[in-house]
């Protein structure tokens, strides 16, 4: 997802510093090129040495050492990140005081609005001083970005606001910051994974469903800058950040849950696999052993084509998922549902379907179809978007 970009990351003198590395691996993972900054008290932390093993490259600590470096550094970088960010450095910045390499190069750093974001990590009481408090507003009132802090266990053994915040959470910032805001102002409600529906308290039906689609999914449109709402099924992966999650177990909590959600979206994406049967009775009690076992099932609600009958409906893409080139099957359910949009994808073949993270899919509409190769899931969800809004913008 960082593909290409540089980002400049500075440490600070925080009992947090050493999570850096974390971050730094984290960044360059996703592809990007990270430069780093240390106080001098932040070295007191974590060594320099950990630092360069980390980034692959000398730390920058001396702004006499390389002269100059304080404007050329930032002058190639994409986006500012200050993680662990003391109280100090934040008043520095606020006063607008260069006094060493990482205040001089933060003060030398024109990126865009919204390209200097900050990870506070301090004691709670450091934390919600007025003094420390009128800085960040001042900051944030020109466009720098704050990420947490979070309450927890403190370093000092107390408990309260001012624990540094999680590194999924900073790079979903950085990302975010760096992508696009195309999806600002939409409101998305996406369903993803399987549904359980019981046949005693011990037994249910359900599929294969992992949800890593629709997670993907909400993801993609979060970073894109929606509000995303995810009805999820039982998984086991976690959600994305930013997201609110609402748990359904069942095809009929998802159907309720959808249901409640879909008059405040603008977009609803139907991923889920909702079980398309579920027990006719059942039992209130565990099912004893026997050698034969009939079992009488009913259809459960279908929520896709509940949606489409609705009067005002949000723009609305469906999943067919087939075994086998069914294609016709996908083209059928779209006007047959009443929806938007439908993507279709061969859960037999490779690399697609379940429990997998890539996917071939083809997206059909009313103007067309494409059919796209292989990608990685967050890539599709990336193309589904890119679609909708073609069609949305006329
Ligand atoms: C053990 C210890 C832990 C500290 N942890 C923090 C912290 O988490 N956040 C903070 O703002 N200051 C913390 N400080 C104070 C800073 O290190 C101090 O303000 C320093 O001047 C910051 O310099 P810098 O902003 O240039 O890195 C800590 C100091 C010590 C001795």
């Amino acid at each position: 997802m960082l593909k290409g970009k540089s980002i400049l990351l500075g440490i600070t003198g925080s009992v947090a510093a050493y999570k850096s590395i974390d971050i730094i691996k984290r960044l360059r993972q996703e592809g990007a090129s990270v430069r780093v900054i240390m106080t001098e008290a932040s070295t007191r932390f974590v060594t320099p040495l950990s630092i360069e093993l980390a980034v692959g490259e000398p730390v920058y600590t001396d702004m006499f050492k390389l002269p100059l470096s304080h404007v050329s550094l930032p002058a190639g970088a994409d986006l500012f990140l200050v993680a662990p960010a003391t109280a100090n450095c934040i008043g520095k910045y606020a006063q607008g005081i260069a006094d060493d390499m990482l205040s001089t190069t933060l003060l030398a750093f024109s990126g865009q609005p919204g390209r200097v974001l900050m990870a506070p990590a301090m004691n709670w009481r450091m934390y919600e001083n007025p003094i420390f408090k009128k800085n960040l507003d001042y900051l944030a009132s020109l466009g720098v970005q704050f990420i947490g802090p979070e309450r927890g266990s403190l370093a000092c053994g107390e408990e309260g606001i001012g624990r540094m915040a999680d590194i999924e959470k900073l790079l979903e910032s950085v990302i975010a910051a760096l992508t696009e805001q195309d999806l600002a102002g939409e409101n998305v409600l996406v369903t993803a994974g399987p549904t359980r529906e019981y046949i005693d308290p011990v037994r249910y039906i359900t599929n294969r469903s992992s949800g890593k689609m629709g997670y993907a999914l909400a993801q993609t449109a979060g970073r894109r800058g929606a509000e995303v709402t995810l009805v999820s099924g039982p998984v086991s992966i976690r959600p994305p950040e930013g997201v609110d999650v609402i748990l359904a177990e069942s095809s009929r909590d998802m159907y309720t849950a959808v249901m409640d959600n879909i008059p405040m979206s603008s977009l609803f994406i139907m991923s889920a696999a909702v079980a398309d049967f579920m027990a006719a009775e059942p039992k209130t009690s565990k099912i004893e052993k026997k050698d034969k076992f009939s079992l009488n099932l009913l259809k459960t609600t279908d929520i896709l084509e509940a949606v489409g009958r609705l009067k005002k409906r949000p723009f609305t893409v469906g999943f067919s998922a087939e075994t086998g080139p069914r294609i016709d099957r996908a083209r059928k359910k779209l006007a047959a549902k009443n929806i938007d949009m439908i993507v279709f994808n061969d859960v037999s073949k490779e690399g697609s379907g379940f429990d997998v993270d890539t996917n071939e899919v083809v997206i059909i509409d009313r103007e067309g179809e494409r059919k796209l190769p292989v990608m990685k899931k967050v890539e599709v969800a990336a193309a589904i978007f890119d679609r909708i809004l073609e069609l949305k913008g006329g």
